[in-house]
């Protein structure tokens, strides 16, 4: 009997895996069933970009956190698909911080290529799995959206890719019930013309908070303020930028911070980060973590623990994202073909969760954090057929980033690094970021 597998998301990690699959039948290979699972209606994940906020035409929770005129916030040499370079979709090299739209355009391009399409089932939410005992089997509920109707298959593996930036954690400060502006999450945020000539609060000091900020900022917001609960992020601001203790509460105009110091806003954009939220797998099966490198109770951070049938993709906090989605899509891949084989206790499978959360734990600060994820990429691709590359490489763009960042918070993205790849050098943007407020595919290829 041929395995049936169960994808939930056509996002980049569920799109990993679907190409991991085709990738081991062009080389010949007998690979099962694949179902992929996808509630929008197009593939891309976070990628797939749309102006609706709240609840979807369906009444679904929009899954969107992007927005327009993001950027990405680290260089593209650190996210290249080792088996499909930026030059290889584009025809030619380009900038190191590519748009929203020119990110989504190589995502889609390497799975067009692969053909996998058909493999989605596009409108469809999965609402409930189940695992048996008895016969080891999963069955998934789904919801076909646009035909309104809710049906069960079975399946011998779930490979969850739902995505965990999503589901927004939102904070309640005193007062805003009646605060007189808009208090709205990062989650919400689509476009920053809204906040031009205002006043802008921020709560939270992460990369939303730094780059919808930036955004504000580069489309003409009058002031920021970001207020922090643990520390500020110490970046040398413009000057009508100001880093502030955590909020207090606010009255009908005015935020009042730990400090007793107080500013006058007409909006507040909580970046207070996400939840890990799964909600259609019962207790025995559902991950709850922190959003960290080593998340709980992941076996070499995919196959959950208790029941190594079932598998998570991209639930770690993220330096590394598209090639370590597809380092540990080939690793699962090869896991249910029977390549790779799982410890049979359950014993053994903790204690190497256990030892990741330690050596987490014993890095200083974010230059071991980048090296942490990046040997933990190169260990997944060691036992795959995945192409090795130059982690190491990758590395240091993200450490050559970071430098960029502590010199100019607004120039970082103006600047340009080698492909680990193919090792040529992209060009420089045409425009410095800040001046680029038209940030089309079109604009952004014309270099
Ligand atoms: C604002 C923002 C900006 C970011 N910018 C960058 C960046 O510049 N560079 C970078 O590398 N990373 C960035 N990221 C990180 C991002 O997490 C990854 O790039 C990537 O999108 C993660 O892929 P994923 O497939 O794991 O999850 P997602 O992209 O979230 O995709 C999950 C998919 O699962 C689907 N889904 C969810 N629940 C169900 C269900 N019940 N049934 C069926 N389908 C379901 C969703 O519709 C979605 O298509 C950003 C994240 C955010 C929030
Ligand atoms: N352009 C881009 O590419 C772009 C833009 C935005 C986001 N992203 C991505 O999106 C992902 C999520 O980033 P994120 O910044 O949304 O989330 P995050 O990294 O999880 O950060 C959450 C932030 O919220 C703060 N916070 C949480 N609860 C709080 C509370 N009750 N009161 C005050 N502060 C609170 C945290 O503060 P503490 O430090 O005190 O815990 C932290 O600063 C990242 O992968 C990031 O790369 C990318």
């Amino acid at each position: 009997m041929q395995k049936r597998v169960a994808v939930i998301g056509a996002g980049p990690s569920g799109l990993a895996q679907l190409r991991a699959f085709q990738s081991a039948a062009a080389k010949g290979a007998n690979i099962p069933e694949i179902v992929c699972f996808e509630k929008q209606e197009n593939w891309g994940g976070l990628w797939n970009y749309t102006w609706r906020t709240g609840l979807d035409e369906h009444g679904e929770p929009v899954h969107c956190s992007m927005y327009r005129y993001l950027w990405s916030n680290g260089p593209k040499e650190g996210l290249e698909f080792a088996d499909y370079s930026f030059e290889e979709h584009f025809g030619k090299q380009i900038g190191s911080y590519p748009p929203r739209a020119v990110l989504f355009d190589y995502i889609e391009g390497r799975v067009k290529k692969a053909g996998v399409r058909d493999w989605i089932r596009f409108c469809t939410t999965v609402r409930f799995v189940r695992h048996d005992p008895a016969t080891g089997k999963f069955t998934v509920t789904v919801h076909d959206l646009k035909n309104d109707t809710v049906y069960d298959e079975v399946f011998d593996h779930v490979i969850v890719a739902s995505g965990h930036f999503s589901t927004p954690n939102v904070p309640e400060f005193p007062g805003f019930s009646t605060f007189g502006g808009r208090v709205l999450h990062a989650h919400d945020f689509r476009d920053a013309m809204e906040f031009k000539g205002k006043d802008i609060l921020i709560v939270g000091t992460s990369y939303s908070a730094e780059d919808i900020g930036s955004q504000c900022w580069k489309y003409g917001a009058n002031s920021i303020t970001v207020a922090h609960r643990t520390a500020p992020m110490g970046f040398n601001w413009p000057s009508n930028w100001k880093e502030v203790p955590i909020l207090e509460r606010v009255d009908e105009t005015t935020a009042y911070f730990k400090d007793g110091t107080s500013v006058k806003v007409n909006a507040i954009i909580l970046c207070t980060g996400y939840k890990h939220h799964f909600p259609f797998l019962p207790d025995d099966l559902r991950l709850k973590t922190r959003n960290r490198l080593a998340a709980a109770d992941l076996y070499k951070g995919v196959a959950w623990v208790k029941n190594p049938a079932l598998f998570y993709l991209g639930m770690q906090d993220q330096w590394f994202t598209f090639n370590m989605f597809d380092a540990q899509a080939w690793w699962v891949r090869d896991v249910i073909m029977g390549r790779i084989a799982i410890p049979a206790d359950e014993a053994t499978r903790a204690k190497d969760v256990a030892d990741r959360v330690a050596a987490e734990d014993a890095g200083q600060d974010a230059h071991d954090a980048i090296h942490y994820q990046g040997d933990y990429v190169k260990e997944l691709i060691a036992e795959t057929d995945y192409p090795s590359f130059d982690v190491d490489g990758a590395c240091e763009a993200f450490f050559a980033w970071k430098e960029h960042k502590k010199k100019g918070i607004m120039t970082f993205r103006d600047n340009a690094y080698a492909s680990v790849i193919t090792g040529s050098m992209a060009p420089l943007h045409h425009t410095p970021w800040k001046d680029a407020l038209e940030d089309s595919m079109e604009s952004y290829l014309r270099n």
